[in-house]
């Protein structure tokens, strides 16, 4: 497996627990390296559009709500099988099913306040990455 870049999202239940620096360990100590990250306040509106996919779900309204309840740290995180490697360390979805040590099994709080977002696949890691970051935040 070649080395591969991934989409990741500290939310804002960990950013407002002062988690980030936690989650960031466990991804460098995974083997994933933060290669592009920022700070940022979302809109509604990008919320929205961010999680478009959702929309039909009954969730979709109260999960846009939350991701503009605090800030979010969005980052690329690189690696061999970094999109695997990504969901690995985060775990399940939900909390309760997550596997030990996973970062969710950790820190966060329900299937909602899940603590991080990552790509489920290339296609949608390529995408997710080029929505928050332009050609030049990107180091070759
Ligand atoms: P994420 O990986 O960011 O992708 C979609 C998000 O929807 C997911 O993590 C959860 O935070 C959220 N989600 C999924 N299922 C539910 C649910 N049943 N109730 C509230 N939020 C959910």
């Amino acid at each position: 497996m070649a080395i591969q870049r991934t989409f990741s999202i500290i939310k804002p239940d960990a950013t407002k627990r002062n988690l980030t620096g936690k989650i960031i360990a466990k991804f460098e100590e995974a083997g994933l390296r933060v290669v592009a990250s920022k700070r940022i306040q979302l809109s509604l509106a990008q919320a929205q559009a961010f999680y478009a996919v959702h929309k039909e779900r009954p969730f979709y309204d109260e999960l846009c709500e939350y991701m503009i309840s605090e800030p979010v740290v969005v980052q690329v995180l690189e690696g061999e099988n970094a999109i695997a490697k990504n969901r690995e360390v985060m775990g399940a979805t939900n909390p309760a099913d997550a596997a030990e040590g996973t970062i969710r099994k950790e820190f966060a709080l329900s299937v909602g306040e899940n603590s991080v977002h990552g790509s489920d696949a290339p296609e949608t890691a390529a995408e997710e990455i080029a929505f928050f970051f332009s050609g030049i935040e990107l180091v070759g």
